[in-house]
Formats: structure tokens, sequence, C-alpha cells
């Protein structure tokens, strides 16, 4: 038989190696090993090698003119009380008209919380335990009662969760949502590389791949046809937030009333850092720019400065993976072109291989390179950008661990101190300890309220209010 042409390339580009055992393998492995080589761009690959994985190779970053990120502060720490309203009430409008689609990035691994699953399976609420999926389904669902249109909802996927992550919506019924309003589609993959830039199989047909970063949401939503769904149904305004943070306001009217009025192509919110050297990105500005600085990238002496005119930290804008997009600039970033396109970060793990001779081999220190995309490294190349500050409370409350910080215990927690706010701001009596925390477990149905207007519009029309005591469960 001939050799493919895709094989010829591999070996072209230094990358033969892959096809080693291909005369070994069966013919549906052979079509599926062409298929994965298929999805490497070789040229893309070796200039990754050349550039991030070269012996002097540095992070890129430039400290030069470095500044903290001009951000909104919110009313009650000086923001302008005015702007904050003109921005609901803007946002409020384009929710009326339907400009606006809920996007969740949900290809990750997950491999810190270690859940057999997709992620968005994971049960997080205090009693219900309803599923990371579900509540962010009744949070959309919600929304588009509230404002009388329903919005279209947007999950990315990675190969590996994809089709268990559409098993689960369809075996939940869709949580309620109208199921022509939810559009999955897959993330695309990169190849891990050895430490010399040598594409790592996995096994003797299997090519080592894994996704390619939350980053490769925009080319995602562009291949996938996702832009195109969005042109016709008239919507511009993309809502982008994690799978892992059921605190989220997944669909703000203040934040996209800020990104309308002020003509952005990119904005984020930032919470204002709960100590020096939280692991957070830091909103910096640059060159009249604003970008995103990895906690492991920015020196601590920069994490730590203290500005002396306010005696707070001078670098405190801390992100939260919490963006707006406009339609038209993802497309601008997915095509690319001279000088615009996401960066690729290299990060050393320990990679399951085999040998030359088609033995496993078990790493115990890092063995390999696998290539990733951050979303927020779009936010230079966005004309206008917006970053907005939020509470923490009101949006931020990720699953990332199994124990500790940001697991499901903390995350539980948050949810049933925002309920207790709920129900304290709008007059009933809460017991709760020093630290906000009921002395039982309560819970709140996004579809009863999934924000503070939202609660308490519904907790007004309640009659008669329930007793507050352990169980409580609130739903329309
Ligand atoms: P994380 O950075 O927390 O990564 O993702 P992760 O893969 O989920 O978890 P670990 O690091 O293996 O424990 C933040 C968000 O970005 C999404 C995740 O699903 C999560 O919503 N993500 C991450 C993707 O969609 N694709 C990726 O390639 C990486």
């Amino acid at each position: 038989m001939a050799k493919p042409t895709i094989v010829e390339a591999f070996e072209r580009a230094g990358q033969g190696h892959v096809f080693a055992f291909f005369d070994q393998l069966a013919p549906a492995a052979q079509k599926q090993l062409l298929a994965d080589a298929a999805e490497i761009d070789l040229q893309e690959i070796d200039h990754l090698t050349r550039t991030l994985l070269a012996k002097d190779a540095t992070t890129g970053l430039n400290l030069d003119g470095l500044a903290p990120a001009p951000y909104e502060r919110l009313p009650e720490k000086g923001g302008d009380a005015k702007t904050w309203t003109a921005a609901k009430t803007a946002g409020e409008a384009a929710l009326r008209v339907g400009r606006v689609a809920a996007f969740t990035v949900a290809g990750g691994q997950g491999t810190r919380l270690g859940y057999d699953g997709p992620k968005g399976t994971f049960p997080v609420t205090p009693i219900r335990k309803k599923t990371l999926f579900q509540v962010f389904a009744e949070k959309i669902r919600a929304v588009g009662v509230r404002y009388g249109k329903p919005l279209p909802w947007f999950i990315m996927t990675s190969h590996a969760n994809h089709a268990a992550t559409e098993s689960f919506f369809a075996e939940h019924a869709f949580f309620g949502l109208d199921r022509g309003h939810v559009h999955f589609f897959r993330q695309g993959r990169m190849p891990a590389v050895d430490l010399q830039g040598k594409i790592l199989l996995e096994d003797k047909g299997v090519i080592a791949m894994s996704p390619d970063g939350h980053g490769g949401s925009l080319r995602a939503l562009d291949r996938s046809g996702a832009l195109d769904l969005m042109d016709k149904a008239g919507i511009d305004i993309l809502s982008y937030f994690q799978v892992d943070n059921p605190l989220v306001r997944g669909i703000d009217p203040a934040f996209i009333g800020w990104h309308v009025l002020r003509g952005s192509e990119m904005s984020s919110k930032m919470v204002p850092k709960a100590y020096a050297g939280e692991k957070v990105g830091h909103f910096c500005a640059q060159n009249g720019q604003a970008i995103v600085i990895e906690y492991s990238d920015l020196p601590k002496s920069y994490q730590e400065e203290i500005d002396p005119a306010i005696g707070a930290l001078r670098y405190i804008a801390g992100s939260i993976a919490i963006h707006i997009f406009d339609t038209k600039f993802i497309r601008r970033m997915a095509v690319g072109g001279e000088g615009v396109a996401l960066p690729f970060h290299r990060a050393d793990k320990k990679i399951p291989t085999i040998d030359a001779a088609g033995n496993a081999v078990k790493p115990d220190k890092p063995n390999g390179v696998k290539f990733e995309m951050f979303v927020f490294d779009a936010l230079p190349f966005a004309k206008n950008p917006v970053i907005i500050e939020t509470r923490r409370e009101d949006d931020f409350s990720p699953v990332k661990n199994a124990d500790g910080l940001d697991s499901p215990r903390t995350c539980a927690d948050d949810q049933l101190r925002q309920f207790t706010r709920w129900l304290k701001a709008n007059g009933a009596a809460v017991p709760a300890d020093t630290i906000g925390l009921p002395p039982f477990a309560i819970e709140v149905s996004p579809l009863f309220g999934y924000d503070e207007d939202s609660f308490a519009d519904a907790w007004k029309k309640l009659s008669p209010k329930p007793e507050i005591k352990a169980g409580l469960y609130l739903q329309p």
C-alpha cells in the first residue's frame, strides 16, 4: 500500500515516529490514527517547539511600563452610581431584544477535583445536590423568562467529555430548556511533545492529545459554526463563564450594559485580591492595552507592592474568568492574521507514553509539554475593553479541588451565605454566625431567584412567607 501523504508530511517534519507502529495496527486503529494526525498543524507544533521549548525560551513577559489596569469601581467603593444604573438599564434592553447568549467552557480535564465524568455533572447545591449544569440551566431559563426572550446557551466540551455531556442533558430533559436553544461543540486538541519537541504517543496507535485550553474556545466557536448561528439569531453579545463556578451571575444586566455603553469588544469582571499572593490572574495595563498576567508569571514584588496613596495593594485587580465578548471580535481573533492570535503557553506535565520498543512508560517527573491557550490573552487585542468590579460573594466560588480551598465544601458554604444574605436583605430573620453561615442548610432554586433583584421580586410576591428552618427550599 502506498504511504499516505500525511505520513510523509510527519516524516518531513521530523515526527515520523508517530507512525512507527502503524503496520502493527488493526485497520480501524490505523484509520483513527490517521484522523487524529490530520488534526495536528505540524507548522504550529514546529513553531511552538522552536519558541517555547528552546533552551533560552522565556515567558516572553516584559514588565516595561507595566501598571495596574483601570477598572470601574462598584458604587459603594466610590464608583459612579448613575453610570451603574444606566449600565443596568442598557443591559436589560439588550436582553429584551435578544442580543445575548450564554457561553460555558466545559472542556477542561478537571484533574484537581478528581471526579469521574464531565465536571458540569458534579453535584454542588447544599440540599437538592443539583449539578453545575442544572444550576446554570435554571439561571439561564429564569433570565429568559424575566426578560421575555429565551437565551441560547453554547457549551464547549472536549473530545473526552462531549458524548457524556450531551447524554447528560438528554437524560435530564435539558433541565426544562428548549433543546433547540442548547448548542454543544467540541474544542480543539493539541498533541503533547517531549522536551525535544517530538510528539508523544500514548499507545502504539494513539497520539497523546489534550484540549487546547479555554482560549481554544475562540477558534472553536468559529469552526463549529456557533458564530454563524449567533449571527443568524441577531446575537452579538456572548457572556462567558466557567463550568466550575455555580455562584456566577452568568447573565448580569449591569455587566452587559457596561460592555454595550462603552462599545467594548471584550469586557471582564475583577474582584480585589483577597491577599497579595492569591493565585489569580492580575489585570494590568501596558502600552495602552489591558492585559492579564498569571500569578505564576508576575514577580512577587509586584504582587505584594503597596500603593502608598491608598495604603492597599497596587496590583489589586484579580481576574475571575468572567467575560463578555463581541461576536465580531471573536471572529477576528479566530480567523487571526498578522500579529493577531492567542499565544500558546507551555505546561510541563507527567505524560504516560510508550518507548521506542512500544513499552508503557509511567514518568515520575515531567517528561513532556502540553500547549494551551488562555482566553484572557484576547484582552490586549480588544477595542475599548472594560473591566468592572464585582463582589466576590455574588460571582465567584469555584469548585477546583476535592478538599480545602475552592472545594465542594467552600462552594456550598458560599451558596448558603448568599441565600442567607438575600433573605436578610428582604427582611427575613435568618440566624447566622459571624461568618454569615446559618446553622442549617437552606436552598433557593434559581427559578425562584437567581440574583438579588429576581430574589427580591419573588420574595415580595410570596404569601404567606415560609418559616426559615432547616431544609427550607424556595422554588416557584
Ligand atoms: P481550569 O483551569 O480549572 O482547568 O479550567 P480544568 O482542566 O477544568 O481543571 P484542572 O486544572 O485539570 O484541575 C477553567 C475552566 O476552563 C475550562 C474548564 O472546563 C473550566 O470551566 N477549560 C479548561 C476548557 O474548557 N478547556 C480547556 O482546555 C481547559
